[in-house]
């Protein structure tokens, strides 16, 4: 992993940046703006070397165009936390990403151009060559601060391979941290799993090598394949049994995992423990962050719902460092590598 940083890019230099716009927002309110305010230095650096700017990102997982999912949001709050310090940029944001040149014309007349949700086209997830081609024929370089996507292969995370590639600031930030984090880890390691998204459950048998412990919460418990669980040590293994909702925690769960992590000399939490977003299932969760956040483990936590519950309980300063990404940690723990850099 050898990644230029983006300090070695010239002044005046055309950008292309992927950033981590996919914020936990309920009900039009942004949860956590962390991923946005992670962006900020490479952001600064570029605008103060006179860069001009064409923001990318994705929202959540769409079937083609999708209101309810646009990164507009993204953009005002971006805007707002880059105008704090009383400086004033033009920008723009552009839905559609068909019209480059309406893009080159807006990229002449601002200091950045913020472009809509890439997933609304099927190009992004397919990773398909020609998607995105029209704005690559704009810029010079490529700069990726987008640790949490950083193990998708998709379009826009696959540019340094188009186009001469830098990362950011926090992209650099989390690589490294994580990276030292596999080679020698204070044991017990425990893995504390959660969040809705099936796709963590494929990382079990390889997690099952690194850690001590697994603890397992969130929807996972309802998705996880027995099959699986076969093949893997059970008692490395716990699975909440989950509450009569079935949506959280139980109390028996919370005090069972409570026991493990209070035992544990490194930590890696990703995933909600129940639904989140939603304020009568977030017990098991806020119950889990404030034992994290007591433990004396070095305590790594990752995603944006596992983030959330972090800040808003105001516990942000006892974790040792903060990932943006669920998915990117386990696949970077168990490759070793990433598509980012490949
Ligand atoms: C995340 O929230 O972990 C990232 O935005 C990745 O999203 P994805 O799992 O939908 O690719």
């Amino acid at each position: 992993m050898n990644l230029k940083p983006v300090s070695e890019i010239l002044p005046n230099t055309k950008v292309i940046i992927r950033l981590d716009t996919d914020l936990p927002i309920e009900n039009g309110q942004i949860l956590d703006n962390s991923r946005l305010i992670k962006s900020l230095p490479t952001l600064k650096l570029l605008l103060d070397k006179n860069c001009k700017l064409l923001i990318i990102g994705h929202r959540g997982r769409p079937q083609g165009i999708d209101n309810n999912l646009s990164l507009k949001q993204a953009y005002v709050e971006l805007m707002a936390l880059l105008e704090k310090g009383q400086n004033i940029y033009d920008s723009v944001f552009i839905d559609d990403l068909n019209d480059a040149k309406k893009i080159d014309l807006a990229l002449a007349e601002n200091n950045m151009v913020f472009l809509e949700n890439l997933r609304f086209w099927p190009g992004e997830q397919n990773n398909d060559p020609k998607f995105l081609e029209n704005l690559i024929s704009l810029v010079d370089v490529f700069v990726n601060d987008a640790f949490a996507v950083a193990h998708r292969k998709q379009a826009s995370i696959m540019l340094h391979h188009k186009l001469p590639a830098f990362y950011g600031i926090n992209f650099i930030a989390e690589a490294n941290a994580i990276s030292k984090l596999i080679v020698n880890p204070d044991r017990p390691l425990t893995i504390i799993l959660g969040g809705a998204k099936e796709d963590k459950l494929k990382y079990l048998p390889e997690l099952e090598k690194i850690a001590d412990q697994i603890l397992i919460g969130g929807k996972l418990p309802k998705l996880i394949d027995q099959e699986i669980l076969k093949r893997v040590q059970d008692d490395k293994i716990r699975v909440a049994e989950l509450d009569e909702s079935g949506f959280d925690l139980s109390q028996n769960d919370i005090e069972k995992f409570k026991e493990i992590i209070l035992q544990s000399r490194t930590i890696i939490w990703a995933g909600a423990m129940g639904m989140y977003e939603s304020e009568d299932d977030r017990n098991g969760t806020e119950e889990i962050a404030k034992a994290v956040a007591e433990s004396n483990a070095y305590k790594v936590i990752a995603g944006g719902d596992t983030t959330a519950s972090i800040v808003n309980l105001g516990l942000k300063d006892r974790i040792d460092f903060i990932c943006s990404g669920g998915g990117v940690i386990l696949e970077f723990l168990t490759k070793d590598t990433l598509p980012a850099w490949e």
